[in-house]
C-alpha cells in the first residue's frame, strides 16, 4: 500500500554509470532503438578513460531501483559528444532527459570540454526540442545518413553547444 503511494510519483537520482549498469542499459537500449547496443558495447565503451555517462535511478521504489534513463558520452582534447541518450518510455516528459544532459554538461565543463556535439535524426522532434532548450544549435545536415529496418535513409542533423 505505502510502495504504491510512493511510486504514484517516482523520484529519481542521477549518478554514474557503472559496470553494473550495462545489462540493464542495454535492455533499456534496445526499447527505444532500432539496433541495440549490448551490454559488451556498453562496457568496453565506460571502460575507456574519456568515456563517461550517467543513469536515472528510482529512488522511491521499495524493493529495486527501476532504470528511467541513461547518458553515455567522450570527452576527447577538448571536444565533448554524446554517444548515446535514452529514457523509458513510461518516464518520457517528466525531465530525465534535461537532467541526464545536464549532469553531461556539468562532466564535460569538469574535464576542460570547451565544446559539445551530438547527431539527432531530423524526425525525432522530442529530442530536438529538448537539444535546442539546452541551447544546442544545428551546425550541419547529413541526408540519407540512418539507415532505417525497411532501407529507408534518413537525415541527420549534427548539434553543438559551446561550453566556454
Ligand atoms: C529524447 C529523450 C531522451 C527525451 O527525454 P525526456 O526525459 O522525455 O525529456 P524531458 O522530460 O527531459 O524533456 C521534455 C520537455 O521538457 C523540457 N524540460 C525538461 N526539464 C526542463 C527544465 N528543467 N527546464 C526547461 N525545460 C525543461 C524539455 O526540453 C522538453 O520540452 P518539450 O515539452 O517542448 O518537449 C527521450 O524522448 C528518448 O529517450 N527518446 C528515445 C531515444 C532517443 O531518441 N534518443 C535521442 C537520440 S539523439
Amino acid at each position: 500500500m505505502l510502495d504504491a503511494y510512493l511510486q504514484w510519483k517516482p523520484y529519481f537520482e542521477i549518478v554514474p554509470m557503472e559496470a553494473a549498469d550495462c545489462r540493464e542499459v542495454s535492455e533499456l537500449h534496445g526499447q527505444r532503438f532500432p539496433r541495440q547496443w549490448s551490454d559488451g558495447e556498453f562496457l568496453g565503451l565506460l571502460l575507456q578513460p574519456n568515456v563517461f555517462g550517467f543513469v536515472a535511478r528510482q529512488t522511491n521504489a521499495f524493493f529495486s531501483r527501476p532504470l528511467g534513463g541513461f547518458v553515455l558520452a567522450r570527452e576527447t582534447a577538448g571536444e565533448a559528444e554524446i554517444l548515446t541518450i535514452a529514457v523509458a518510455d513510461k518516464f518520457a516528459g517528466a525531465g530525465l532527459g534535461w537532467r541526464l544532459m545536464q549532469s553531461v554538461l556539468r562532466e564535460t565543463s569538469q574535464r576542460g570540454g570547451e565544446v559539445i556535439f551530438l547527431e539527432v535524426e531530423a524526425a525525432n522532434q522530442a529530442a530536438i526540442r529538448l537539444y535546442r532548450k539546452l541551447k544546442f544549435q544545428t551546425v550541419a545536415e547529413r541526408p540519407a545518413y540512418y539507415a532505417g529496418p525497411d532501407g529507408e535513409r534518413s537525415t541527420a542533423l549534427v548539434m553543438k553547444r559551446d561550453l566556454r
